[in-house]
């Protein structure tokens, strides 16, 4: 069976984007392949993180996963940091890719200019992250088109391993979620809605209350005419909203444009969609948050399960390398 593994990073809200864009396709993808999800709380660490605000944010994170549907008797859902080999085989990546090769990666230029403190390991990042997916016998890696170069570094370091040391990784590949399913600020159409502070009115929260989904829809920038159609390019605003109502109901962006003449009529049902598809998860969610040791006990579950298989993995590259065996 197609083995596919994906992670998300504990830090900031959970917002449309990643909900249509990412965590809807996890949901699906979970009954047709053998699936591992990661909340990546060693990811989180590459820029400085408040303890407190890590450990509620890693576990509201995890909650907000299985709210949404994903099923620890299907899937492996953990966190990152319970199964150890993810740190351990993260050393031995950063050994067998190049300098040269980490510091092509654009993330973190972007995010080293941005930074006023630049870790070690937000330049190792893409290494850990090859652990994350090596360690599993990964064959797909679904994410977004940023972490293209990401999953590229991955196969690139597990075919040098291979051949160095002979065959002990499966080469894996990124998949990316059908165009369309890009969500973008409300406020400004041309960026990617995104969890940064100052975008709050262009982006909506998973946990957002229905009256706010509801005003930030409304107050949405639509485009100079009036005219409600599908077209990226000239009409940015409507055709977000257009695939958000799509994305929302399970259509495309031009089926979702079908009967509407107005931007009011649309903006209310985009609206009212969005609330659908939020509500239950936003109502499974209050329970689950009501009983952390339930979530703790699933987790561990779950570490308990991609614990065994990390195992196998990494003890075979520590053979292969050459590391002597500690019995
Ligand atoms: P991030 O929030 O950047 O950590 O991304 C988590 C996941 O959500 C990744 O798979 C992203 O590609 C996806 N994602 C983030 N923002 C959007 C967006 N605006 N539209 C669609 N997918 C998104
Ligand atoms: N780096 C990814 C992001 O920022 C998260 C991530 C970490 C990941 N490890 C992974 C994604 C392994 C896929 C596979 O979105």
């Amino acid at each position: 069976m197609t083995r596919v593994f994906s992670g998300i990073k504990p830090t900031g809200n959970v917002h449309l984007g990643n909900v249509l864009g990412a965590l809807q396709h996890w949901v699906e993808d979970q009954h047709r392949a053998d699936s591992l999800y990661c909340v990546v709380d060693l990811h989180a660490l590459t820029v400085p993180q408040d303890p407190d605000e890590l450990r509620s944010t890693t576990l509201r994170l995890a909650q907000i996963l299985l709210a949404m549907g994903l099923d620890p008797e299907v899937c492996t859902l953990f966190v990152q940091s319970h199964v150890h080999q993810h740190a351990e085989l993260a050393w031995i990546m950063e050994c067998t890719a190049s300098y040269g090769e980490l510091s092509r990666m654009t993330q973190f230029k972007d995010k080293s200019d941005k930074a006023g403190f630049v870790s070690g390991g937000l330049f190792t990042y893409p290494a850990l992250m090859a652990a994350d997916i090596l360690l599993y016998d990964t064959d797909l890696v679904p994410v977004g088109d940023d972490q293209r170069q990401h999953v590229e570094l991955a196969r690139d370091v597990a075919e040098r391993f291979n051949s160095r040391y002979g065959d002990t990784f499966v080469v894996p590949t990124a998949t990316f979620p059908a165009a369309g399913a890009r969500v973008m600020d409300l406020q400004d159409p041309t960026s990617k809605m995104s969890k940064s502070e100052d975008t709050a009115a262009g982006t909506i929260l998973l946990l957002d209350d229905p009256k706010v989904i509801e005003k930030k829809i409304k107050r949405a920038v639509t485009d100079t005419d009036s005219e409600v159609r599908f077209d990226v390019a000239a009409k940015p605003g409507v055709s977000n909203l257009l695939s958000i109502l799509g994305a929302a109901t399970g259509r495309t962006p031009e089926q979702a444009a079908e009967g509407y003449t107005q931007y009011g009529p649309l903006k209310a049902d985009t609206a009212a969609a969005v609330i659908e598809r939020l509500s239950p998860i936003q109502a499974r969610f209050a329970e689950l948050a009501a009983d952390p040791a339930e979530t703790h006990r699933l987790l561990a579950v779950g570490a308990a399960k991609a614990g065994e298989l990390a195992a196998a993995t990494l003890t075979r590259a520590r053979a292969n390398l050459g590391l002597l065996a500690a019995t």
